[in-house]
């Protein structure tokens, strides 16, 4: 979906046409979500190549994703991480989990990919009482009202010297009012301040465009 202000939409379609083109795989991964009914609020493509290049530096080979819609931001990061790797992804609702199911079981030379229904929160908490092994990169991408919730959750299934990346974290400058009045604002507003305050983590937000202009936090729990 290009952005509402001309200027950011002709940005945006001169960086993807040059560097995240997108290709059959992708092509069939959205037609598949659209036919499933899905809304149409994956990452843009250069966000999909921002999120495979930070796997990709990070040698990542444990993700864990929070919000899987129809695998799109999955697709990307599976092409970073390659066939020997794991992708644990989390959503709540079964048609979303269903529809990226079909998606990503068409995808070659990929990782396992688990995708886990329900609540996110449960998920989490299953999985440190599981003492499931340490993730090297995390994207966080569900409801903005708990992403504060995510981070605190998250937290402790991190290696160390391991990313935590989120979503929709500027959402069109709302996130920088006092006290933003709309919950996803709010959301997003509480998760960048903690981010930024945490004793763990080294953060930075890089405002990325969207429909508006939104952000992808970037944080690194330290050794
Ligand atoms: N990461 C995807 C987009 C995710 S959209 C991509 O870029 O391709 C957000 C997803 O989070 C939706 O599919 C929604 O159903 C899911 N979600 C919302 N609340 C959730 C919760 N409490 N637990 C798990 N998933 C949730
Ligand atoms: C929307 C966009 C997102 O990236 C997301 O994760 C959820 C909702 C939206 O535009 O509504
Ligand atoms: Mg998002």
């Amino acid at each position: 979906m290009p952005a509402d202000d001309p200027q950011l939409a002709r940005v945006d379609a001169y960086i993807e046409a040059l560097f995240a083109p997108e290709d059959d795989v992708l092509r069939e991964n959205l037609r598949t979500a659209e036919r499933a009914g899905l809304p149409d609020i994956q990452v843009s493509p250069s966000q999909g190549k921002l999120l495979y290049l930070l796997a990709k530096i990070a040698g990542a080979r444990r993700v864990l994703e929070i919000g899987t819609l129809g695998g799109y931001s999955t697709t990307w990061l599976a092409r970073a991480i390659g066939p020997a790797g794991r992708i644990v992804t989390l959503e709540l609702d079964p048609r979303h989990a269903a529809a990226a199911r079909a998606s990503v079981d068409r995808l070659a030379n990929a990782p396992a990919i688990d995708i886990r229904v329900g609540p996110a929160s449960d998920a989490l908490r299953a999985m440190a009482a599981a003492g499931e092994a340490p993730f090297d990169l995390v994207f966080i991408d569900a409801d903005k009202v708990r992403y504060r919730e995510y981070l605190d959750l998250c937290l402790p299934l991190m290696r160390p010297g391991g990313l935590i990346l989120a979503d929709n974290v500027i959402r069109d400058g709302r996130v920088a009012d006092v006290l933003p009045l709309d919950d996803n604002a709010r959301g997003a507003h509480a998760f960048n301040a903690a981010a930024a305050a945490h004793p763990r983590l080294e953060s930075i937000v890089v405002p990325v465009i969207r429909r508006y202009l939104d952000g992808l936090s970037i944080s690194r729990v330290r050794d």
